[in-house]
C-alpha cells in the first residue's frame, strides 16, 4: 500500500513539472523577446552602407559644430536620440565619411528632402553655401563610433 501511495505522489510530481516547464519556457522567451527586436529594428532603421572612411580634419569638424550651433538644426536633430530627424550619430553610422557621402549629404541638407529615414520632411536650407553645408555634415559624420 505504502509503495503504491508514492508512485501516486510521484507521478503527481511529475505531472506538476511537465506542466510548469513550458510556462517557464514562455517566460524566459518574453524576457529576451523585446531586446532582440529593438535591436533589429535599430539595425533595420539605420542601414549602414560599407564603405571607405577618410580622416577627418579636426579644423572642419569644429568649423561644421559652431556653424550647426548656429543655425536650425537642433531643432529637428539631436545627437543621439532620434527627434523630427535621425540622430546625428544615426547618420554618422549609416553613411562613410568620404568626399562622395559629404557631397551628397551636403546637397541633401541644402535641398531638403524626405524618405532616406522616413516620411518626415527636411526643410531646405538654400541660404547654406555647399562648402558651409560640407563642413556642418563632417562634422556629423564625426561622430561615428
Ligand atoms: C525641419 C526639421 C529639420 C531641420 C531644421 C533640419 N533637419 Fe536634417 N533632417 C530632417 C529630417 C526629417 C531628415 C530625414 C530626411 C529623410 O528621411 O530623407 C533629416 C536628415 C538629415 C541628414 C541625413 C540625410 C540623408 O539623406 O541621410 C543630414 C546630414 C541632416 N539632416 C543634416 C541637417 C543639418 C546640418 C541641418 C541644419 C542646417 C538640418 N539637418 C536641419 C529634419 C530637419
Amino acid at each position: 500500500m505504502k509503495s503504491c501511495a508514492a508512485i501516486f505522489i510521484k507521478n503527481k510530481l511529475l505531472l506538476i513539472v511537465w506542466l510548469l516547464l513550458p510556462a517557464f519556457y514562455v517566460l524566459g522567451c518574453n524576457r529576451a523577446e523585446p531586446e532582440r527586436k529593438k535591436n533589429r529594428e535599430k539595425i533595420d532603421y539605420i542601414k549602414p552602407i560599407p564603405g571607405k572612411n577618410d580622416s577627418i580634419p579636426a579644423k572642419v569638424a569644429e568649423k561644421g559644430e559652431s556653424l550647426i550651433s548656429y543655425a536650425d538644426c537642433y531643432t529637428c536633430h539631436k545627437e543621439d536620440q532620434r527627434s523630427v530627424g535621425p540622430a546625428f550619430k544615426d547618420i554618422a553610422k549609416r553613411y562613410p565619411v568620404n568626399k562622395v557621402y559629404i557631397e551628397m549629404l551636403a546637397q541633401k541638407v541644402i535641398v531638403g528632402g524626405s524618405r532616406s529615414w522616413g516620411y518626415a520632411v527636411m526643410d531646405p536650407h538654400p541660404k547654406l553655401s555647399l562648402d558651409d553645408a560640407k563642413s556642418m555634415v563632417t562634422y556629423i559624420l564625426s561622430l561615428k563610433k
